[in-house]
């Protein structure tokens, strides 16, 4: 049986620089507390706690100390908060992310209606819909536009993690309704790499394997992709998840992450799906 490895699972950028920071911060202080799970994969916050990373819901949470602000980024309001409870405060929103609120920020400034697309759920989104002053709306498809009057000048920016066929879908009608429009295309490139390589992948194999957090947007995106062009897509958190049963007659099987995924968990994967080879063999 072949084992494929998409080329870019695993870590993107902005991740490994949360991970470094929240490691490094960990090490130097001793104690450090992160507001929310500062990545989606619930292994790695796991491995964090262990090396004295603590997760709190909220500031109220925090006394004292040092304070991580993952990679989704917050909003001004919970950075000033934090200033004002004299917290240190180590930011490791990914500069991606940070592009996105200084766009917000600005053309809010200059009176635009802002148009965010993306999940409002979702950390990142909600650290976007923070830095906007005046009118906002968080859209996740053109139908979100419904009812929406025309607008003078419109702002529009988008969640990492979104497709570049929904934004064109959505700017069609945005187009229709703004006599302005201005466009952050700020779907990250890491993220669009790994669909498109997933996608391919996915449509070469018999059985393909998603592996990273439920709780991740891009892992759950990739894991969409894929099952479109294969229906033989498992998407799993851990190693203990596989069922020997979805490599019956398999021939080539496909393995794809999230940019939230450790190479560890990958590998631990790999290892697994081997060793029903080896039992299948001796059987
Ligand atoms: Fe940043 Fe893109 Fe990763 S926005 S956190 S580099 S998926």
């Amino acid at each position: 049986m072949e084992i494929l490895l998409a080329k870019s699972a695993g870590f993107c950028f902005g991740v490994k620089r949360a991970i470094n920071l929240a490691f490094g911060t960990a090490k130097k202080r001793g104690k450090v507390f992160c507001l929310g799970p500062i990545i989606h994969n619930p292994q790695v916050v796991e491995k964090l706690k262990r090396s004295g990373v603590q997760e709190k819901e909220s500031l109220e949470e925090i006394k004292e100390g040092t304070v991580i602000l993952r990679s989704h980024g917050v909003s001004p309001e919970v950075m000033e908060e934090a200033r004002s409870r004299g917290l240190e405060i180590v930011d490791a929103t990914c500069p991606f992310v940070m592009r996105s609120q200084k766009f917000v920020r600005r053309l809010t400034e200059e009176g635009y209606f802002i148009l965010i697309v993306g999940d409002r759920r979702h950390p990142e989104v909600q650290g976007i819909v923070g830095q906007a002053k005046g009118e906002v709306l968080v859209i996740d498809s053109p139908e979100g536009l419904k009812g929406l009057k025309r607008k003078e000048r419109v702002g529009v920016v988008t969640q990492t993690t979104q497709t570049l066929s929904n934004l064109k879908e959505i700017m069609t009608q945005v187009l229709e309704r703004a006599r302005e429009v201005r466009v952050l295309n700020s779907i990250c490139s890491a993220t669009a790499k790994r669909q498109l390589e997933s996608r391919k992948l996915a449509g070469k194999v018999d059985c393909m394997l998603v592996v990273g957090g439920y709780n991740s947007s891009n892992t759950n995106k990739l894991a969409e992709i894929c099952q479109e062009v294969n229906p033989h897509t498992y998407h799993i958190e851990e190693a203990r998840e596989l069922s020997p049963s979805w490599f019956n007659g398999a021939k080539r099987v496909g393995l794809t992450g999230g940019a939230s995924t450790p190479s560890w968990l990958i590998e631990q994967i790999v290892k697994k799906v081997r060793d029903f080879e080896k039992d299948r063999a001796g059987a």
